[in-house]
């Protein structure tokens, strides 16, 4: 009697955890669509006749940082891109990119400039343009309202200037905005899917900590402002004479592939210098990349590794590692690396924001953006999965494309069958 009991219970605590935990995630979910719906509705149901199409979205990068002024130096200037996939539902399921409209709206964020950013103060300088920017434009044309362009087999919308403030607290950084991301008939105007995705951004760079005025950095030099500061030790550390001519574009001289400026091929890239510069002078872990890159309230990195305990160092290697990339931006750490995933996740190119794998679909597309491989810690990146399948974990639900059940393999050669239950249960 007493070992069925306890048997029993070993089996009711698992269950009852797991469904404090989905009712949990649920509550997640409702809460945060909630958020969204006010501005830009999920469809309700992914399970109505409107699905037959539906649209996967999201950003070519886990995280965009710009700074916060551009009043003096510009590492990066607001810049997001996001990127979708529209697939038609059926047997077998299709990538359409013709007869249709994609566009793109953003939650409670409909403008950039100030207060929220000063950039379009010192655009034209920076970038060397011919005339002013219209504020509110970003460096390709895009604005905070828009339609994505067709690349072959997806859409983008290349260099929105997202800024992390939403226009309800201009002055709050929320560096999860929330993209909605729309398709219509283009001869109807009639609305086919729709999905909501994130954008993440941040201006999160920790310069302050060694560069304030007297700072470990800048020993004498107090100008008051960090960038100067920055700029006055350049100058006597360099012979250069950035003072005076700010504001600054470090990318001027320093290569950047992030902005495909060649530079002065003189000069090391602004990857190279930074690491170099800095390897021995910031702390040897994730601390220390958190000090330029976002950082230790953002968090940008939270992924499902991060949460399995893989920091910045486990892919990148360290400061100097970083420093030694003969290519920055272009040459990153691989999924299919052998001491990682291996070819059985094979990426058919360079980079994994640019590789697909299953009929056409791209990696991100079923997994999201790098740094927020999911299922992310960040509620917001898991709205769009959770409303396609119910759960925010890996879109692995076939018949969220599949009309009907397929009886071959799916992603990566396995067989999988439709997931009706989060993914929490499978831990037990
Ligand atoms: C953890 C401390 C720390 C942080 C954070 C930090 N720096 Fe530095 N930085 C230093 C130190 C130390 C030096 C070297 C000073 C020296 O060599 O005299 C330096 C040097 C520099 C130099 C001058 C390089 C040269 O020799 O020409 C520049 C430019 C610079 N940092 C920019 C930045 C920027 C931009 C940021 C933020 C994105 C930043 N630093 C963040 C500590 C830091
Ligand atoms: C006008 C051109 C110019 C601009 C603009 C410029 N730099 Fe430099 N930078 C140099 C030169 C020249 C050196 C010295 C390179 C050398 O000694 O090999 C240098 C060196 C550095 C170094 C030290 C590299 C090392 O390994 O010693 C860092 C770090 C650096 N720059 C960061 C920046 C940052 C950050 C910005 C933007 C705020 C910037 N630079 C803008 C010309 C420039
Ligand atoms: C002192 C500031 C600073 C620190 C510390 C720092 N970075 Fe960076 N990092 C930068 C800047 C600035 C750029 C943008 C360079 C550009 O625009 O090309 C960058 C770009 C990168 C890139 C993209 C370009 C490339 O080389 O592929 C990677 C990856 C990267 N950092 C990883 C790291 C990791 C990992 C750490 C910690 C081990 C770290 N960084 C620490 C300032 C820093
Ligand atoms: C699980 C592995 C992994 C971890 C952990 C990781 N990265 Fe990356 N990182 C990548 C991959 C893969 C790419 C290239 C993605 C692509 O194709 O854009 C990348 C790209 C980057 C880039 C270039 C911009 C981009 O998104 O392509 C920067 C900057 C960067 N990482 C910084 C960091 C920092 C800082 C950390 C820690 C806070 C970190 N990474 C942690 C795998 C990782
Ligand atoms: C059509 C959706 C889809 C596409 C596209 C896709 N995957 Fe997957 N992937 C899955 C599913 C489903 C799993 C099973 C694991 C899960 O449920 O999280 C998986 C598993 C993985 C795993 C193993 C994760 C683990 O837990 O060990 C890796 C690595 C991976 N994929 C990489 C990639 C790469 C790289 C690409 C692009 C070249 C890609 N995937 C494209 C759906 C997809
Ligand atoms: C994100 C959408 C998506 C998901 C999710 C997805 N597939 Fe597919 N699948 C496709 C596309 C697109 C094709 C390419 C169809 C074509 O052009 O032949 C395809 C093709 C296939 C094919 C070969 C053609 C056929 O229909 O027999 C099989 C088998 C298949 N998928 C199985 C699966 C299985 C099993 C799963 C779930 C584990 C799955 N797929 C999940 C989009 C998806």
């Amino acid at each position: 009697m007493d070992t069925v009991r306890s048997r029993w219970y070993r089996l009711l605590l698992p269950t009852l955890l797991a469904v404090a935990l989905w009712v949990g995630v649920r509550a997640l979910a409702a809460d945060s669509s909630a958020d969204v719906h006010s501005a830009s509705p999920l469809p309700s149901s992914p399970d109505t006749a409107s699905s037959e199409m539906i649209v996967l979205a999201w950003n070519d990068l886990g995280m965009h940082c710009y700074n916060r002024s551009f009043q003096d130096l510009a590492v990066l200037p607001p810049y997001n891109s996001l990127r979708a996939q529209v697939i038609q539902v059926g047997d077998p399921p299709q990538v359409i990119t013709q007869g249709i409209t994609v566009t793109y709206v953003f939650t409670d964020n409909t403008y950039s400039a100030l207060p929220k950013s000063n950039f379009w103060l010192y655009a034209q300088d920076l970038f060397g343009l011919a005339g002013p920017l219209a504020p509110n434009i970003g460096l390709t044309g895009k604005g905070l309202v828009g339609t994505m362009d067709l690349h072959d087999d997806h859409f983008v919308a290349e260099g929105i200037p997202l800024t992390e403030f939403r226009d309800g607290a201009p002055s709050t950084p929320y560096p999860y905005q929330l993209a909605t991301v729309i398709v219509r008939d283009a001869s109807t105007n009639q609305e086919l899917a729709r999905t909501v995705t994130v954008a993440p951004v941040s201006t999160e760079m920790h310069c302050e900590y060694c560069h304030d005025d007297n700072g470990v950095a800048d020993d004498d030099i107090a100008t008051g402002v960090v960038e100067q500061n920055i700029l006055t030790l350049h100058d006597e550390e360099n012979g250069t004479t950035l003072m005076a001519g700010r504001p600054v574009l470090c990318a001027g001289c320093h290569a950047s592939n992030a902005l495909n400026m060649a530079g002065n091929p003189a000069l090391p890239s602004l990857s190279k210098a930074m690491h170099d510069k800095h390897a021995e002078k910031v702390h040897p872990g994730m601390t220390g990349c958190y000090s330029c890159h976002p950082g230790p309230r953002t968090q940008c990195l939270r992924d499902v590794m991060a949460q399995q305990g893989m920091d910045c160092i486990s892919c990148h290697g360290t400061m100097e590692t970083v420093a030694g990339n003969p290519n920055p931006w272009l040459n990153e750490p691989r999924c299919d690396n052998q001491s990682c995933h291996g070819s059985g996740y094979a990426q058919d190119q360079a980079l994994y924001r640019m590789s697909k794998e299953h009929g056409g679909v791209y990696c991100a597309g079923c997994h999201d953006s790098p740094h927020a491989i999911a299922p992310s810690r960040q509620p917001n990146d898991g709205l769009k999965f959770v409303a396609l399948q119910g759960n925010p974990g890996t879109l692995s639900d076939c018949t969220v494309c599949h009309s009907s059940l397929p009886s071959g393999a799916g992603p990566h050669g396995t067989l999988r069958f439709k997931s009706c239950l989060p993914i929490v249960f499978s831990a037990y």
